[in-house]
């Protein structure tokens, strides 16, 4: 299948095609969200907390998240790869950004990056995008800005709105092909999505954008506890788990399994 690249996102928004993309850590994910289509696979520092662990996105480092997008990038054959930039791995200037984003894409095969920021974020932007990174900006509600925003809350609501629109703007013109839009009121993204050229990936932010994208264990329900209202749940993969380690755990115990066939 052929390879999906920034300029086919571009082309598609212009054509009036949705595209999707998924969160993917490891290789099965990737082979199977690549083989139903996916057009992004986006290895997220959503990592953190949702392979490795922790509570937030904030911990993950660079040196946890490479192996995984070089893990997702040889399994995927069609989709577009993009890493994730870990807090703390872009922000302090342009040039950090871009030793940063050389190693995702020379060690970690990604075929682009996403960071988080709008307006503020224009020097690592056009600094990237001029050293042939091809970036995702991500606005709105960004978790890694979590304890400044003041935790999990909808961005771009009323006056606000002005905010989000600007920042849409900034990363359009520093040079980024998509932007990413989090927990934005639907009217709001709908009105960034029809100003901009480059396609707008909602998480959170309604119909009216280009593209959408999950975290895939929020998706196909292998996480937990309440999920985000902006989550659908599309499969129960946590249940399917269970069943099986359950099953396993008891046939092991009453001498069930291994059988006669499963011995040399
Ligand atoms: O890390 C992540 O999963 C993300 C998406 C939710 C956009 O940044
Ligand atoms: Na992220």
């Amino acid at each position: 299948p052929r390879r999906v690249r920034t300029a086919h996102l571009r082309e598609m928004k212009e054509r009036g095609e949705r595209f999707s993309m998924l969160t993917a850590y490891d290789q099965y994910a990737a082979e199977i969200f690549d083989e139903a289509g996916v057009e992004v696979l986006l290895v997220g520092d959503s990592a953190s907390n949702n392979v490795l662990g922790h509570d937030t996105s904030l911990p993950i480092t660079v040196e946890e998240l490479l192996p995984l997008t070089a893990a997702v990038a040889r399994s995927a054959r069609r989709a577009l790869v993009v890493g994730d930039l870990p807090f703390g791995s872009y922000q302090a200037s342009p040039e950090q950004a871009y030793l940063t984003a050389a190693r995702f894409m020379k060690e970690g095969r990604a075929q682009a990056v996403k960071l988080e920021g709008g307006v503020e974020m224009v020097g690592q932007i056009e600094r990237l995008s001029r050293g042939g990174v091809p970036v995702m900006a991500h606005i709105g509600f960004t978790p890694q800005s979590e304890h400044a925003l003041g935790g999990y809350r909808v961005q771009g609501r009323g006056d606000a709105a002005e905010r989000v629109l600007a920042d849409a703007r900034a990363v359009e013109a520093a040079g980024a092909f998509a932007v990413v839009m989090e927990m934005v009121p639907g009217d709001t993204a709908a009105r960034v999505t029809a100003e901009l050229t480059i396609p707008t990936i909602g998480i959170g932010a309604g119909a009216g954008c280009d593209g959408q994208v999950l975290v895939w264990q929020d998706a196909f329900g292998l996480r937990t506890g309440r999920l985000p209202r902006f989550v659908k749940q599309y499969a129960d993969v946590r249940s399917v788990l269970l069943e099986g380690a359950r099953a396993y755990a008891d046939e092991v115990r009453t001498g069930a399994f291994p059988g006669p066939e499963h011995t040399f």
